[in-house]
Order: C-alpha cells, then sequence, then structure tokens
C-alpha cells in the first residue's frame, strides 16, 4: 500500500497495494504482512560468514549461524572454508548445504578451498567442488602466498566460471603482527601489521587476474592502498570486485583501547584515512559489497592476552543496522545499500538471489526505524565475540522469508 516506505530492488520489484509484483507477476505470499512504514527489499546476502561447522561446532553451527543470519536480515551466506576438516571436497561441500537445508533459515553457500588443507601447496579438484555446489573458492584465513599456485588457480577459475576470493596478506610483511602498525600499536607495545601487506596482494592478485582473465574478489578490504589499487583497476577493465566489512567503515584502531580483544581480527582495524578511503569506496563503488566475516570464537579464545587471543569478531546480526548508518549519514542511498547486501553478491557470485524474478520469495521487510541494544542475550550466534556490544543501534529485519517462508519475524 501506499504507507510502505518503499520496495527497493536495484532490478525489478514493483509494489502494488500490499502484494510485491514485479515483471507484472504477484508473488503470492500466504499470509498478509504489515508491511506499513517499512522497506522491503530482496533476501539479503552475505559473501563471507564461518559458520564453523564441521570441526568447531562450539564456537558456532550451521544452524546457529543460519539462525543469526536470518535475525539480521539474511536469507543466503556462503561459508568460508576453514573448517575441520577443510572444505576441499565434494563430501564437506554436500554436508554444508544439506545441514542448512535441514536447519530451515538462511541458505548456506558453500566456498570451497583454493588449496588443498589450506596449506598452500597443491589445488582441489575445483569441477568436482563445483559440481558439488560451491559457488567460489577462497583460502580465506589465510592468502594463497604462491604466486604460481594462484595463477593456476585463477586458469582453472577462468574456465569454471568461479570466482576466486582472496585474503590478501603478504605474510613476511605481517608476521607477528596483531594489530593494525601504527601509535596505537606503540603505546601498547604490540607488534603491528602495516597496510602494505594488504594492498602488495591486492596489487599482485590483480596482477594475475589481468594475466589470467579470471574474475577476482578481493575480501575484506582494510587499507586505502587497496581500495586505491581496486578503483585503478576497475577503471583498467580487470575483472575485479571487492568487498568490505561494517567493522573497517565503522570502526578504527583506537576501538583497540585497552588491549580490547573483541578489536582484534584479520586484517586489523586500521586509521581513520583508512575508514575515510573505504567509505569513499563504497560511495564510487570501488567496493561492490558489504560482507560481515561473521568470525565466532569462544569465550575462552577471546579472554585471554591480546597477543593469544583468536582473531575475528561476529557479523550478522549488526551489519544492517551499521550500514542503515551510513545511509543515515548521507554515505550512499538506501538502494546502494540493497545492491552491496543483496543485488551484487548474486551477481558476483552468479547466485539466483537478488533479482527476485520467476522464483518464490526471498525478501527481508526492513524496520529502518527500530531501536535496540545489541545484548548477548539478543543475538541468535553462538559466540558472542562482538566489538559493538552495548551499542545502540537503528534498524533491523522485522521479517526475513527465504523461499516464501519465513524464517525470521522479530
Ligand atoms: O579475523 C579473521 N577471522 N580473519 C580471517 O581471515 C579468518 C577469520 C576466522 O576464521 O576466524
Ligand atoms: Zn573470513
Amino acid at each position: 500500500g501506499e504507507n510502505i516506505l518503499g520496495i527497493i530492488d536495484p532490478n525489478q520489484y514493483h509494489e502494488d497495494a500490499g502484494c510485491v509484483i514485479f515483471n507484472d507477476k504477484k508473488l503470492h505470499i500466504d499470509q498478509w504482512i504489515d508491511a506499513t512504514n517499512k522497506l522491503v527489499a530482496p533476501g539479503l546476502i552475505d559473501m563471507h560468514v564461518h559458520l564453523r561447522e564441521p570441526g568447531y561446532e562450539y564456537k558456532e553451527t550451521i544452524a546457529t549461524g543460519c539462525r543469526a543470519a536470518a535475525s539480521g536480515g539474511f536469507t543466503a551466506v556462503c561459508a568460508m572454508p576453514n573448517t575441520k576438516p577443510v572444505n576441499d571436497t565434494s563430501q564437506v561441500t554436500e554436508f554444508i548445504i544439506n545441514k542448512s537445508i535441514e536447519a530451515g533459515f538462511a541458505y548456506a553457500y558453500p566456498i570451497a578451498a583454493i588449496s588443498v588443507g589450506l596449506q598452500g601447496q597443491s589445488m582441489c579438484e575445483y569441477a568436482e567442488l563445483k559440481q558439488a555446489g560451491a559457488v567460489a573458492l577462497s583460502d580465506d584465513g589465510k592468502p594463497v602466498s604462491s604466486p604460481q599456485l594462484m595463477r593456476r588457480a585463477m586458469e582453472y577459475a577462468k574456465i569454471l566460471d568461479m570466482p576466486i576470493i582472496s585474503h590478501c596478506e603478504e605474510l613476511t610483511l605481517s608476521s607477528g603482527g596483531v594489530m593494525n602498525e601504527g601509535k596505537v600499536a606503540t603505546r601498547l607495545g604490540l607488534l603491528g601489521i602495516p597496510n602494505v601487506s594488504e594492498s602488495i596482494m591486492v596489487i599482485r592478485d590483480i596482477a594475475l587476474s589481468e594475466l589470467t582473465g579470471a574474475p577476482l574478489h578481493i575480501a575484506h578490504v582494510s587499507t586505502y592502498e587497496s581500495v586505491r589499487a581496486i578503483r585503478e583497476a576497475k577503471k583498467n577493465g580487470i575483472r575485479v570486485t571487492a568487498e568490505t566489512a561494517p567493522h573497517y567503515f565503522t570502526l578504527t584502531e583506537e576501538a583497540v583501547g585497552k588491549y580490547n580483544t573483541h578489536a582484534k581480527m584479520s586484517p586489523p582495524l586500521r586509521t581513520e584515512k583508512d575508514r575515510q578511503a573505504i567509505l569513499e569506496g563504497l560511495a564510487d563503488g570501488t567496493i561492490d559489497v558489504i560482507a560481515t566475516d561473521h568470525a565466532p570464537h569462544a569465550t575462552t579464545e577471546k579472554n585471554v592476552e591480546f597477543d593469544k587471543a583468536a582473531n575475528g569478531i561476529i557479523g550478522l546480526e549488526t551489519a544492517l543496522p551499521l550500514g542503515l548508518k551510513l545511509v543515515r549519514d548521507g554515505i550512499f542511498s538506501i538502494e546502494m545499500l540493497i545492491e552491496k547486501m543483496s543485488t551484487n553478491p548474486a551477481k558476483i557470485l552468479r547466485l539466483p538471489y537478488g533479482m527476485c524474478k520467476n522464483r518464490s520469495a526471498d525478501l527481508t521487510i526492513i524496520d529502518p526505524s527500530y531501536l535496540f541494544q545489541v545484548t548477548p542475550e539478543t543475538l541468535y550466534s553462538k559466540s558472542k565475540n562482538t566489538p559493538f556490544e552495548g551499542w545502540n543501534v537503528q534498524g533491523k529485519a522485522i521479517l526475513t522469508m527465504r523461499s516464501g517462508k519465513i524464517i525470521h519475524q522479530a
């Protein structure tokens, strides 16, 4: 009806008196949903999530992670392969898909490993992994240090039309570092990780994508120099896309404060200059995607000395309000937010989402004025490692629907 704030689909949603229509075909929703003063968007897609199963079920399971995703407004997530065993076989790929279907919340699309066991030595059977349902290839958590291995992987990825998702980190430059290199690290007496350990690999992988023609996606961009390199590569027509995570556009190294391990992740939080560059990259389209890098860890792995603490924070249930804050701050439009959280990931991974054409409904109804406090008790994720604990945020998915079925309702 006319009270709906808007139906956002950068492609082709139209709205008509409470029904969702696209391409002149109505979507039949079994029950009446009151979307007065709400935004109706295509289901959000988080293309970078660590679900931890198999192997680390004490941190998160596929069921708890996909439940948390639905609560965050996501109808689909992509599961990174650094599980135990690593997702480097069709068996693990199929296991993840089946578990997520069984759980019945957000759908999990597996991302398979580039190298066997994430060891950076030999390539996996990409065709077989694709056949089993893997949508991309990544050694995320670790870089592919060998340029030759990355070149060969890209040659296969090109043929198979599978994006290579690169965790850009040059290990001799980042070695020993636990936070951003700079004045905060110096004050705290911690070893730093310089920006160049990321950007040098961004530049290498852009060169390899130019050589091979493979689709390259840069994971969790955190630096000024990476944004600049990706912008330049796109200008030159190289097949590169990029993502950042809400913590990189919301926080800086200052969040480490007095050794706060909830501000420790890889890559690390950077400076205000980097944060501003990321905002510019988001606004001008250099950064295509907002993904969470949802990385659950147990309290026992975070409640330790900063040096020893695990890298990563959860993100599924805070991404949408942090993204909506950028819209309120005038960084970009609500349409661009939905592009970066749904349509662009769908395009990059060739997923049947974002555009809901000829499919049953995957959609997210967002209340942009919904105020809530981030508290451990209200988070569905099994782990509670978030630097946003206690924050008062605005904007929430009040209903998430996957394949016409309600998987979350606030
Ligand atoms: O902070 C991180 N945590 N960065 C990564 O690349 C991996 C992730 C994890 O698996 O915990
Ligand atoms: Zn990750």
